[in-house]
């Protein structure tokens, strides 16, 4: 959406503490005050409040609430994860555009993303509610450490690497709950969704898709936002660039020490431990105590005394 010469003149625009002058900006990048007019016109169009003061130059007044590629890239640290973003204002859902880039051998770390979306889905075939205001990604992975039967682990990753990308960014420590929740003061916070392509015996990559409440307010009562939980309207450039940031930290964790300490990890934020729970499996329903998760990322459900089932997949349901 920018060019390479858009981009500079942003920032210098943003580095710019007073007017910058206009004719120090086309000598800059050699252009003429009439191409640089253009690439100003452009910037205006997606939002950039820039005034223009005869014999002083140009001055950025304001910068638009949009998660705009180039910004989420400034000072992006991961070396993967969102080096390559795909914008939109609005999509189906982000999901559906991501698995096209996989089948089409996009790089790993691709990012696709919109302000909101139209069909935003969450697990078991729900709808995620995707207003303006809130973060929807999804993100491209080619786990080929990671076997076939050990891919829904993915989730608990994205999930560690979302709970620690919030807690740098806002300060806010959030808890989990078993497969994919991220929550806040009780209520959901963020969920994630992993669709996996795989062959016979080998993931072909996988689509892990995040979906996050930060600015947005009307959402069902068991959900909440960071602004509803902070009174703040919060920074949503700055939430998806570290949450991207951790995302990546907790991947690269993975391949080179497996799943093991990052399970442990992600098992002392989930508060579901001692709790009595309902577990909903399709059609099934069990109840048990929630004790844990076992090296697979399997939900560790004591149905009986001494009596421990291992859950694969699953809805959980606090009861006590
Ligand atoms: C859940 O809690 O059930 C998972 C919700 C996942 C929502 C995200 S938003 C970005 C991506 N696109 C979608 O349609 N869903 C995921």
């Amino acid at each position: 959406m920018l060019s390479d010469v858009d981009c500079k003149i942003l920032e210098e625009l943003k580095r710019g503490h007073g007017h910058v002058s206009g004719e120090w900006l086309a000598a800059r990048f050699s252009i003429t005050r009439q191409a640089l007019w253009k690439h100003i016109s452009k910037l205006d169009a997606l939002g950039y409040q820039i005034v223009a003061v005869p014999h002083l130059g140009y001055k950025l007044t304001a910068a638009p609430d949009k998660l705009y590629p180039w910004e989420i890239k400034r000072g992006l640290k991961s070396k993967v994860m969102g080096r390559e973003i795909r914008y939109h204002q609005s999509i189906d859902s982000t999901q559906n555009e991501a698995w096209k880039l996989g089948l089409q051998n996009a790089s790993e770390g691709t990012v696709v993303l919109s302000e909101r979306q139209i069909r935003g889905r969450g697990r078991m075939s729900r709808r995620w509610i995707s207003a303006c205001g809130g973060i929807y990604f999804s993100l491209l992975l080619r786990p080929r450490f990671v076997a076939l039967e050990m891919a829904p682990q993915i989730t608990l990753l994205v999930a560690l690497g979302c709970l620690y990308g919030i807690r740098e960014a806002t300060g806010l420590v959030c808890s989990l709950k078993w497969p994919n929740d991220v929550f806040l003061n009780g209520k959901k916070l963020s969920g994630i969704l992993c669709e996996i392509s795989s062959d016979t015996d080998r993931i072909n990559f996988v689509i892990a898709g995040v979906g996050i409440n930060v600015n947005t307010k009307d959402l069902p009562p068991a959900a909440t936002s960071l602004f509803l939980e902070s009174q703040e309207k919060m920074d949503r450039t700055f939430i998806i660039r570290t949450v991207l940031e951790h995302i990546e930290n907790c991947y690269n964790r993975v391949r080179q020490e497996g799943f093991g300490p990052l399970l442990r990890e992600w098992e002392s934020f989930c508060f579901l431990w001692g709790h009595e729970v309902k577990v909903r499996i399709f059609e099934r329903e069990i109840n048990g105590v929630a004790r844990g998760i076992d090296e697979r990322g399997y939900l560790l459900l004591e149905t009986a005394p001494r009596r421990i089932e291992r859950i694969y997949a699953g809805d959980v349901i606090k009861v006590n």
